[in-house]
């Protein structure tokens, strides 16, 4: 049965007429054309669905969207800022921190949450935090130098 849910996503507030079981992975992606969030494995073993609610990353595929009623909700298409990346995007492109990019957007929004908690991470605790988020392509060791690029350059 639809209800209501209201939330705020990239800043902006949004009010739904939904099933509050349905997954916020399709409310985003179906509902709402924000298809930066990726489907992976859709049993929150991956990653690939990550964004961010409040200041925590969080996996869509199995998170019903009643669960961010009220809860400010960041996707990858909210990081840019008037026409300009966010920190952590060009740290990516430069450090060339994807091969086929399907993880990128839940490896970015991981990292940002990292952050937003720890500005300054030491490279365990880069380490730490992303070794959950999994890339088939391998581009781990890119997407570390990535991440302390962008908090060198005080990303958060
Ligand atoms: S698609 Fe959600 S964790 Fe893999
Ligand atoms: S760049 Fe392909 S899955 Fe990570």
């Amino acid at each position: 049965m639809k209800d209501s849910v209201s939330f705020r996503l990239n800043g902006k507030p949004v009010q739904l007429d939904v099933d509050p079981e349905r997954s916020l992975l399709w409310v985003l992606r179906t509902d709402l054309g924000l298809t930066g969030t990726k489907f992976g494995c859709g049993e929150s073993l991956c990653g690939a669905c990550t964004v961010v609610v409040g200041k925590e990353a969080v996996r869509t595929c199995l998170l019903p969207v009643k669960a961010v009623r009220g809860k400010d909700v960041t996707t990858i298409e909210g990081l840019e800022k008037n026409g300009k990346l966010h920190p952590l995007q060009d740290a990516f492109a430069d450090t060339g921190g994807l091969q086929c990019g399907f993880c990128t957007p839940g490896m970015i929004m991981n990292a940002y949450a990292l952050l937003l908690k720890n500005p300054k991470p030491s490279r365990p605790q880069i380490i730490a935090g992303m070794e959950d988020n999994l890339c088939r392509c391998a581009a781990h060791h890119r997407i570390v130098q990535a991440i302390e690029k962008a908090a060198a350059g005080g990303a958060s």
